[in-house]
Order: C-alpha cells, then structure tokens, then sequence
C-alpha cells in the first residue's frame, strides 16, 4: 500500500496508510497553530481548510442541484468534449465539499468516486454530501504529492481549484499519471491565471476597503458586520496568502503536464468580464450581513455572472488573448502502456 505524509495540526508530519486512520478534523485552531502555520503552507491548508469546511458550501453558494451540476459539467465538457461517457472510477484531488466530483458524477461522468482532501474537516463534509445525494463514494485524506492509492487505479482523476495550492505541482501530476490506468485522463479546472489573479485581487481588495468603511457612516451602519466578524476574515486572509502559491500562463501549465509525464495536454481559459463582476461580488457578500442580500441579489449575481460569461464566449473570446481570462483549465492523459 502506498503511504501517505499529511501535516499534522501540531506542524509535524504523520503518516497514514490505512484507510480508517485518517487524521480528525480540527475546526478550532489555537493562535499558536495560527502563527506555525504563517510558516508552513501545508499545515495552513489544513486548518485553514479545516476552519472553513461546515460553512464553505454556504461561503461560495455551492449546491448540487441542476445550477452547480450544470457549472461543473459545463466546465469538463469546456476541456473534454468529446469523452467517452461514464468512466469507471473516477478521484478528485483537493475535493473540499465535493462540488466538482460530486455533480460531476450526478452529471453522468462517472459510476464510481473517491474524494481526496489534504484537510480531514473537507473529506468528512464531502463523503456527507456524497452519502445524501445517494453516490457510490468513498474517501480519503491525501497530499496530492503523495496520493494513498496504488499505480493503475483510477479512470478519472480530476481537480477544481486546488493545482494553485500544491507546492510542487509537476511532482502531483505524476502522482495522479501514477494512479491514472493508461489511457486514463485527468481534468483541473478553476485555477487562477497569472494576470486574471492580478486583477480579481486589486477588485476585491478595493470592494473590500470601500464596504467595511462606508458601513462605518451612521446611515450605513446597519450592513457593517460585527468587528470581531471582520477581524476574523482579516486572520483568514492572511492564511489566504499563505495557501494560494502559484498563479499559472496557460502555456507554463501545459508544459508542467507534459514534463510530468502527460500525453494529449490541452488548456484552455474561460471568464474575464464574467470574473470582473464575480470577485467584487463575492467580496461584497463577505463584508456585509449575510441576512441583509435576499433572493433579489442572488438574482442579480448569478443572472449577471451568467450574462457576462455569454459575453466572454460570444464576443471577448475573439479579441482579448487566452491568458487575460480568470480561469485556467488543463487536460491530458497517461500515455497507453
Ligand atoms: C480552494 S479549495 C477547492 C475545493 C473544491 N475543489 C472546490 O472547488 O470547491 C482547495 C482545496 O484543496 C485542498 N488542498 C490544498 N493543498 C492540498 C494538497 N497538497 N493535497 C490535497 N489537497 C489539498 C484544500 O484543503 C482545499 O480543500
């Protein structure tokens, strides 16, 4: 059985190889585990993760009906439109709750799933999710540079946002060509692009400065959050800066891939004024009440993001270069024996 390293909350690094002896999650981390974790981004993952997993369907509007089986299958028929549908076995690495194996599955990808998580507190929350959707799923903590299943194990492996959180992530990318039968494909999508990260930031930061100090003026003061509320989302920010390493040009992708190992690698790159409006948005809704956005800016956030993202495919895609765009997406396969 392949062995498994995964940081403990304590900073030092446990081994696991059985399944059944995964690490518990731990919601609460101490300011002690806070400030060790400035300084290791493993163990960052793993609290900060661990911190965020009962809420983080609610945090990012994550829901697996017809809206986010849709997206995800949105997203794999982007990079892989022609597959050849169900695959067998399919395994997410970095799962968090399970968004995009989950309704990916339910989407007809696959028959058969497991969900892999560096943090134990988003294995749990995925395998619940899986368990009342009624999916064939089982699960694991796993670094995604050591993966705990043996070579030629899986049809599928996918990723949404997580290659950006690896530190080394040619040395992952051969894990999961390891794991992957021949002629297996693997699909990540949702990683930021170097110049997309660059602006999502300066929109958020100043959506973030202009809501928490208009909220302070009397008319206003009823949408501030509490401090304490706000100070808490300040600490996560910082963690924030410690889990998200790398930003990634379509071309430097695909050539990790193809260094690791990966044959067939194709990218490809969606949303640009779609992301304009969704970073400031998402970071509005952290700033302000929850209570206070009913079902009327749900509406408007989503039939916005949708609105622009038909911009972005029907107009934007022919003048504005690939690598402007927000979200990254790679393909390739495990070359046949
Ligand atoms: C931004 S979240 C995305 C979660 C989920 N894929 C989604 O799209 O909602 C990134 C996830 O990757 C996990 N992660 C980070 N580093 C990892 C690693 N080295 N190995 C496995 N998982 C990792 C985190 O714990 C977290 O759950």
């Amino acid at each position: 059985m392949t062995r498994n390293t995964v940081p403990t909350l304590h900073g030092d690094i446990m081994t696991t190889n059985t399944p059944g002896t995964d690490p518990a999650p731990n919601p609460h981390a101490t300011e002690e585990q806070v400030k060790a974790a400035l300084e290791d981004t493993k163990l960052a993952q793993v609290l900060y993760h661990d911190w965020e997993a009962e809420t983080y369907d609610d945090k990012w509007s994550i829901s697996y009906d017809e809206r986010c089986i849709d997206y995800a299958r949105g997203r794999f028929d982007a990079i892989v439109p022609d597959a050849k549908l169900p695959y067998e076995r399919a395994m997410e690495l970095g799962c968090g709750t399970g968004f995009f194996l989950l309704n990916l599955m339910q989407s007809g990808v696959a028959k058969k799933g497991s969900v892999t998580d560096l943090s134990p507190g988003m294995v749990k929350v995925a395998l619940r999710n899986a368990e009342n959707l009624g999916l064939d799923v089982d699960g694991r903590v796993a670094d995604a540079e050591k993966i705990p299943y043996e070579d030629n194990t899986f049809d599928l492996v996918v990723g949404h946002a997580v290659l950006h959180h690896i530190p080394d992530v040619e040395l992952s990318l051969r894990e999961v060509l390891r794991v992957l039968k021949p002629g297996g494909r693997f699909v990540f999508a949702g990683e930021p692009s170097t110049i997309g990260d660059f602006y999502a930031r300066w929109l958020s930061r100043a959506t973030w400065y202009a809501t928490t100090n208009l909220t302070r003026l009397a008319p206003l003061n009823d949408w501030r959050r509490p401090q304490e509320e706000l100070d808490e989302s300040s600490r996560a920010a910082a963690l924030e800066a410690v889990v998200d390493i790398h930003t990634f040009d379509p071309d430097d992708l695909a050539g990790i891939a193809r260094k690791a190992g990966a044959a067939k690698v194709e990218t490809a790159t969606e949303e640009f004024a779609a992301a304009m409006l969704g970073w400031p948005v998402r970071t509005f809704e952290a700033a302000v009440p929850p209570e206070k956005l009913g079902w009327g800016w749900a509406r408007f956030a989503f039939g916005g993001w949708k609105r622009l993202s038909w911009l972005d495919e029907k107009v934007l895609r022919k003048v504005v270069p690939p690598k402007f765009f927000y979200n990254v997406m790679v393909t390739g396969t495990k070359p046949a024996a």
